[in-house]
């Protein structure tokens, strides 16, 4: 006899930006050959910098050649890639040995994997409005879910609840979909109540590269004590263009321990046993982005998705919509015009001005009423989209 696991059962029909795409598609159907202009999901239009595809070339060419040929990499990532993580930060000041990173295919993957080493009891509290892979990664393993609405009244930052209950703890910062960034102060609130309770942070950090102002923690290990208590998931979808390509790290420090276990030798374990580790050839284009070229070319990508925010906003401001975001995060969250639903707003966007953006509701119920617009499209079609916005509502 065979059990499935009946929890799937508790999820929505189709996952969030699978049921975006469903319904986009049926609009093309129905108008053939209509353009699209695609700030629902945050996938990225610029391609992989010099620096990226000089290496992967090279990585490639030596793939070519016996003595130069690479079989399996260490399930843990490779040492060149885990060093250059460290590097990194190391230049901000957070000090990690290059057995705190593992290399991964990417923080929405890894973000599931993960929860391999909680057992189903563990309560996993979302701050909502949240990436929606937390709450259903964590229905789909049965958890308790704690919701923590968040609303504009504070700033869409939650501080931690009172409840002593020990969890699994969703930060995600700066946050899909709200652009909303923790302050030092609030997150060190976190890691304080965490500390507290005896709960683990999964920190995703996956758009930390967008944080302009120098106050602002880029990861939760610039706050004190966050070393006893927090995961760091990272990706360079949006920090480099992998989104179609796949690479990220993940920081799980030696000092997080739990019930007398070490939560980075549990992953290696993990590590060791479900994967046969990322490529040769991807850990190198990965780590090129960690040389002083390639961070400089991939802060021209950031500065060009940056301009596109400026573009969205601007016509925002035109139309009078309300809206956060946008300044340290390539997210922008808006109010629907009219009091409209956001899945109604969805609709008339697409129909009205082909504009395809992600209704609110999908990210948690305290989302309704909202919209996300990501700043991820060329700046040909975001300038287009902002004169359709304005067209529309101004
Ligand atoms: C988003 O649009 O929220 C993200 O791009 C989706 C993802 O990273 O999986």
């Amino acid at each position: 006899m065979i059990y499935l696991n009946k929890n799937y059962a508790e999820l929505k029909d189709s996952y969030l930006f699978a049921g975006i795409a469903k319904k986009t598609q049926a609009y093309l159907d129905s108008h053939p050959g209509q353009k699209l202009y695609r700030m629902g999901i945050g996938d990225v239009s610029q391609p992989l910098c010099p620096a990226v595809i000089d290496a992967l070339h090279a990585a490639v060419e030596a793939q070519a050649h016996a003595e130069s040929f690479h079989g399996y990499q260490p399930e843990c990532g490779a040492p060149f890639f885990r060093e250059a993580v460290a590097a990194l930060y190391a230049a901000r000041g957070v000090r990690l040995s290059p057995e705190e990173v593992f290399v991964s295919s990417g923080a929405s993957d890894e973000l599931g994997d993960i929860l391999d080493l909680f057992s189903p009891e563990t309560p996993a509290m979302v701050l909502e409005p949240a990436y929606p892979a937390y709450l259903d990664a964590s229905v789909i393993a049965g958890r308790k879910i704690i919701h923590v609405p968040a609303s504009a009244e504070n700033g869409f930052l939650s501080s931690p609840p009172k409840t002593m209950e020990a969890a699994l703890i969703y930060l995600c910062s700066p946050n899909n979909p709200t652009g909303a960034v923790f302050g030092r102060d609030q997150l060190q609130a976190w890691v304080d109540h965490a500390n507290k309770t005896g709960s683990v942070i999964l920190f995703d950090a996956a758009y930390e590269a967008y944080i302009e102002d120098p106050t602002l923690p880029h990861s939760i290990f610039e706050l004190d004590g966050a070393n006893t208590c927090a995961i760091e998931i990272c990706s360079l979808s949006k920090t480099a263009g992998f989104t179609g390509t796949r690479l990220g790290y993940t920081i799980i420090p030696k000092s997080l321990t739990r019930q007398g276990l070490s939560l980075n030798s549990m992953w290696v374990r993990n590590r060791t046993t479900k994967t046969n580790g990322v490529s040769y050839i991807l850990q190198r284009g990965g780590a090129a982005v960690f040389t002083p070229e390639g961070q400089r070319q991939i802060q021209t990508q950031i500065a060009l998705y940056k301009r596109n925010a400026v573009t969205l906003t601007a016509a925002l401001d035109t139309c009078g919509v309300w809206y956060t975001g946008g300044k340290n995060a390539p997210y922008i969250w808006l109010k629907c015009p009219g009091g409209m639903d956001s899945w109604s707003f969805f609709s008339y966007l697409l129909n009205e001005i082909q504009v395809v953006g992600t209704p609110g509701e999908g990210f948690g119920r305290c989302g309704e009423g909202f919209f996300r617009f990501s700043t991820f499209a060329s700046p040909e079609d975001t300038v287009i989209a902002a004169q359709r916005l304005i067209g529309l509502f101004a």
